[in-house]
């Protein structure tokens, strides 16, 4: 039986009991899908209890419009969470998180807060996940956090957290999960129509023109990124951004001789749709 909480206060004495055995903490904004649940599942193999929390947190959107189309759907996703063994979901609304009065910011700064998603989404986007997330970890305490590959800049911003708060948490990174199609799995994909879906596919399929062109000993960035490039115009999508970036540090490299991400934006239609690989050392 999946129990629901919705205050900091709840949360903590129902963990304290658990508090014996490891926990892990799976945080998330809902409206979940086979990605989520994926790591929920490695959740479950390392932890005693697996906690999750559902929070559509309003301070990392930049746009309104993206926050209020935001799909909310706790009843489908506390039973799936349920099926996948979540222990504890935790949903707080917006008061329990931010107070009247609330005026703390939690910032990462340098390239891996501000370039790429950070810039094209403003900083408030990684300072609100900055702070949202110490603040889950700061309510649930727990042994580890699990996160998704697909999110790479999220995850190296909470790295550098971590690391710099010297927070006791393990953070725990898995696998983007995927369409049988190629495409990473995203809340956001239900908005594309049949068209559109067919021609984001050209984002994982650049990313593998990417990667396979880089295992045949294409190093430099620039020849790799119109690699890329030529796939992408294929699915005539409105390209943000191709990035090579170190995966820690968000630093532009030049040549891909060390592990190097290919970081991809692009809106198809109106929907925006962000996607990543890594290129191995050489
Ligand atoms: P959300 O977009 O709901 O994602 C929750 C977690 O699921 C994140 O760690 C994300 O990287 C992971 N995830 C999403 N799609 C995935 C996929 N296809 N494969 C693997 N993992 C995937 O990311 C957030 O929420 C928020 O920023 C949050 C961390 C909860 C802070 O508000």
């Amino acid at each position: 039986m999946v129990i629901v909480v919705r205050t900091v206060a709840d949360l903590r004495s129902a963990l304290r009991d658990r508090r014996g055995g490891r926990i892990g903490l799976v945080p998330t904004m809902g409206a979940l899908h086979e990605g989520h649940l994926s790591l929920v599942r490695a959740a479950r193999r390392d932890n005693d209890t697996v906690v999750m929390s559902i929070f559509v947190n309003p301070t990392q959107f930049n746009e309104q419009a993206d926050l209020a189309a935001y799909p909310r759907t706790e009843e489908a996703d506390v039973a799936l969470a349920a099926e996948a063994g979540v222990d504890l979901v935790f949903a707080p609304d917006a008061g329990e998180m931010y107070p009247s009065g609330f005026a703390t910011t939690v910032r990462v700064t340098g390239p891996v807060a501000e370039t790429l998603e950070g810039a094209q989404r403003g900083r408030a986007h990684f300072d609100g996940v900055a702070t949202v997330v110490t603040k889950l970890l700061l309510a649930a305490l727990p042994d580890a956090a699990y996160f998704g590959a697909k999110d790479a800049q999220q995850v190296a911003v909470l790295r550098r957290l971590v690391a710099d708060l010297d927070v006791p948490v393990e953070l725990v990174v898995c696998p983007t999960s995927r369409d049988d199609d190629g495409l990473a799995r995203s809340s956001r994909n239900a908005r594309l129509s049949p068209d559109e879906r067919a021609r984001a596919l050209a984002i994982p399929r650049a990313l593998r023109a990417v990667t396979d062109a880089a295992a045949s000993g294409i190093r430099e960035s620039s020849a790799l990124r119109d690699r890329a490039l030529d796939v992408l115009a294929e699915g005539m999508i409105a390209l943000e951004y191709v990035a090579f970036v170190d995966p820690d540090t968000f630093e532009p490299v030049a040549r891909a001789e060390r592990p190097t991400l290919v970081a991809i934006a692009a809106r198809v239609g109106t929907t925006r749709l962000i996607d990543n690989a890594v290129i191995d050392g050489g």
